[in-house]
This record gives structure tokens, sequence and C-alpha cells, in this order.
């Protein structure tokens, strides 16, 4: 029986796998390292990083919803520099891959993150976090408009230098994902993180007000995930050569290898973490499984599978 070539490249990078975290569901990896080794992972994509320490959104900032889970935390965490001289010297001593996820209120902050990490060493790629749904002020969710997706990108492009791949994570609440996908490509992203999650709302019917103190919040799990397959194929199809890292509601090998035949190169694992914390071994196990039974003996051939002969 042959072994499965499992590795996957996003821009100039390779990676031994295809599964990574997604941002935001295992933070910095630390809380992870107790459960499996990282190193089992593609890689660890951490929590969006801002330029200052932020608490977020009040509590309560989570709830649970019909086959998914809505968070409004609000891109809580340390500020970039702390990340850069705690996280990131653990993860790289840990010989960890890291994605470094960036997130910013302003075109201008977004370039200051990428200059603070254009020197780092043992940083795999950038994700590009256009599309919170938790900001106060919408206008910020720069993945909803061309114009403002391509001002960030090419401020992380001029700030970033080197080879280190761009990846844009865009937003799934807009009308034309391909339209957005395209104004990014043609600034020279290296990759596409699709999809985040959906702007929606809880209402208590007890207390008869929104669960989340925040009203709205962003929709994860299971519920997102035919959302994210229709994203994946329809940018797939209109720029076969751009790996995206594909995420919604993936949680076994079988849900993984539908978004890889839809076009992914890659799957993050979110929502999955919350009940299983070794959710991304078991899909990493069960893809390797499912793609050997299929016939695969490289992972890149099911890459888009979907598409060939329609
Ligand atoms: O609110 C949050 O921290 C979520 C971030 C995101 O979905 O990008």
């Amino acid at each position: 029986m042959s072994v499965l070539d499992f590795s996957t490249k996003i821009g100039s990078k390779r990676f031994s796998n295809p599964i990574f975290t997604a941002s935001g569901c295992a933070s910095s990896g630390q809380e992870l390292a107790q459960f499996f080794p990282l190193t089992e992972l593609g890689a660890i994509v951490t929590k969006s990083i801002m330029t200052k320490p932020r608490t977020g959104r009040a509590t309560p900032r989570m709830a649970e919803t019909p086959s998914g889970m809505l968070n409004s935390i609000g891109l809580q965490g340390p500020g970039i520099h702390t990340f850069l001289e705690r996280d990131i010297p653990w993860l790289v001593e840990n010989k960890v891959k890291v994605i470094v996820s960036i997130a910013g209120e302003t075109v201008d902050e977004y370039g200051v993150l990428a200059r603070r990490l254009r020197a780092v060493a043992g940083i795999s790629a950038v994700e590009v976090n256009i599309s919170c749904p938790n900001v106060e002020n919408r206008g910020q969710v720069f993945a909803c408009h061309p114009e403002s997706a391509v001002a960030v990108i090419e401020a992380v492009r001029r700030n970033i230098g080197g080879e280190l791949p761009i990846v844009a994570k865009l937003s799934p609440d807009v009308t034309d994902i391909v339209a957005i996908a395209a104004s990014v490509i043609n600034v020279g992203v290296d990759g596409l993180a699709l999809i985040n999650t959906l702007l929606g709302m809880v209402i208590d019917t007890n207390t008869m007000k929104p669960k989340l103190t925040g009203k709205t919040g962003g929709l994860s799990g299971p519920a997102i995930r035919p959302i994210a397959v229709r994203a994946i194929y329809q940018v797939h199809q209109a720029f076969p050569n751009i790996p995206i890292v594909g995420m919604g509601g993936v949680s076994s090998g079988r849900d993984a290898f539908e978004l890889v035949l839809a076009g992914a190169s890659a799957i993050s694992i979110g929502t999955a973490n919350f009940s299983n914390p070794s959710a991304a071994i078991n899909i990493k196990n069960e893809l390797s499984a499912l793609l050997t039974e299929r016939g695969f003996n490289d992972f890149r051939d099911a890459i888009g599978f979907a598409h060939r002969g329609i």
C-alpha cells in the first residue's frame, strides 16, 4: 500500500498536513498542547492579534444555537507586544508551525502589525482578518467592500516585506464573495481563508432580550458548513490556483473532505475544539484514512476534485 503524501502549500510555504486550527479557537496554542503535540498539526492559526491589549466585549459573549455557536468575543487579546514577547517564542521553541492572524481598527493599524511581524523568525504566513463581525462599527468589516479590503492588503504587503505569504480572511456576509476574492487576489494575496462566521442573533424568550451583551455575534459550527462549501466552491472555480484555507463547521474527516473537494488546500478546525480539544487530530486521522480509501496517494490531487469533469 502506498503512503499518502499529506502535505500542502500556501504560497512559498509547505505544511506537513492540511489540518490547522481556526483563529480564535485555540488562542496561541498553549492550552491545546496538554491534549496532543502541536507539531502534529499542519499549523496553529493564532487568535487575531491587534496593536494593543483588548479585553473584548462584556459577557455573556457566547451562546449555543441549533447546530452552532454564536460568539461576540470582540477580539480579546494581549496585543502585539506581549504576543511577540511571550507567545511567539513559546511556539517557536516548541517547533509549532505558526500562521499569525492580525486584525486592526484602521488600515494603518494593519500596516503597523505587519511591520512588527516582518523581522520575526519562525512564522509561516500571516492571516489578515478583515472579516471579524464583532466590531462596534460595521464599516470596519473591511472584507465587505473591495476598496477597503484592497487598502488593508496593500498596507500589509507594503510593510511585511520578504516572502511571508499573506492570506486574506473573508466574510460570507457579502452578495458576491468571488468579487471580494478577486479584489484581494489582484493586489497579490497568496491565499484566502474562507469563511469567517456569519452575523447572527439569539433572543432569550424568558428575559425577552438578546442573549449576548453585544446583541449580535458570529455564527459558527455545523450549521454554516454548506455556506462554507458553497463559498469555497465558487472561489476555487474562479481562481483554481489560489490556495484556500477552508473552515466552517468541520467536525469530522468527512466534513473536512467535503471542503477539500470544493477546493480547500487546508482546513481549519474551530468550533469543534470547544466540545473536543482533540478534534483536530481526530479529523486529521479520519481525513487521511478517507483519502487513502478513495485511492488518493497525494492530498493535493483531491483539492477541488468536485469541479472535475463538470
Ligand atoms: O469577536 C471576535 O473576537 C471574533 C473574531 C472573528 O470572528 O474574526
